[in-house]
């Protein structure tokens, strides 16, 4: 039994980055708030200087975080998430910003532990860091820990960067994965997606088509399309036999 489990509901509702509306993205208090509105849960993973996996979606660290207010810092703008240690990391607020209260930077070590206590799933997007880390070792750290934590049935991994995921697979084969696609859709995607060893595709919104969802489906991929707020929008996309959307606005 693996995430993909889950795949058995029909019309899933992903919280994107937490339950973001609410509560600052990708932070403990966004994964809580989410906890009963959705099926399952999307965070994007990047590691510290010293490899420590951290929660958070851009490579830099200005607009979510309180770093814009530190002297200390101000020299190592533009602040690449990258540079900086986890013990640095932990001396920032991820919360002000969005409604003034204080949130610390939230670990994947965490969000797995939360996931195993709420028995609630996880969509771990791994953003690419190929050119500060070898592909191995991302996905080596990252897969070790969800192991470490027993936390493997809970989990889907998807990337844009498309060289991690039969890496992921190759290190964990039971760990489901998702190939994350903007712009335009990969030639021969069934193809595509079966060199990747991928069991989900997730394409954005704007490239989602009926006859390419049919397909997917037909082959046996499942389908989950980001980020779609808009609930007509949504339930358009169910009918074509889409499985899930990702939203920032969860309902409850
Ligand atoms: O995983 C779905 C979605 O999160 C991908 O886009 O940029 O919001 O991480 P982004
Ligand atoms: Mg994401």
């Amino acid at each position: 039994m693996n995430f993909l489990r889950i795949f058995k509901k029909p019309n899933l509702i992903a919280a994107h980055r937490g339950d973001r509306s609410k509560q600052p993205e990708n932070t403990l208090s966004a994964l809580i708030s989410s906890v009963g509105k959705c099926d399952f849960i999307e965070i994007d993973v990047q590691l510290s200087r010293d490899l420590i996996p951290v929660i958070i979606h851009d490579d830099t660290l200005g607009r979510t975080s309180d770093i814009s207010n530190i002297e200390r810092f101000a020299e190592r703008i533009p602040w690449k998430v990258a540079d900086f240690t986890f013990q640095e990391l932990q001396s920032l607020d991820f919360g002000s910003w969005f409604n003034n209260k204080k949130e610390p930077i939230l670990t994947l070590e965490t969000a797995l532990y939360f996931a195993k206590e709420y028995q609630v799933f996880l969509n771990v997007e791994i953003k690419e860091m190929s050119e500060t880390f070898s592909d191995a070792r991302v996905v080596q750290i990252i897969i070790d820990l969800i192991q470490r934590l027993k936390a493997q049935e809970l989990v889907l991994l998807s990337s844009f960067y498309h060289p991690y995921l039969p890496l992921c697979k190759a290190h964990a084969p039971k760990i489901p994965t998702a190939v994350l696609q903007e712009g335009h859709h990969p030639d021969n995607l069934i193809q595509y997606l079966h060199t990747l060893k991928a069991d989900a595709y997730h394409p954005e919104e704007k490239i989602t088509d009926q006859k390419t969802v049919a397909y997917l489906k037909k082959t046996g991929f499942f389908v989950n399309v980001f980020t779609v707020n808009d609930t007509l929008r949504q339930k358009e996309l169910f009918s074509w036999g889409v499985n899930g959307v990702f939203t920032d606005l969860l309902l409850g």
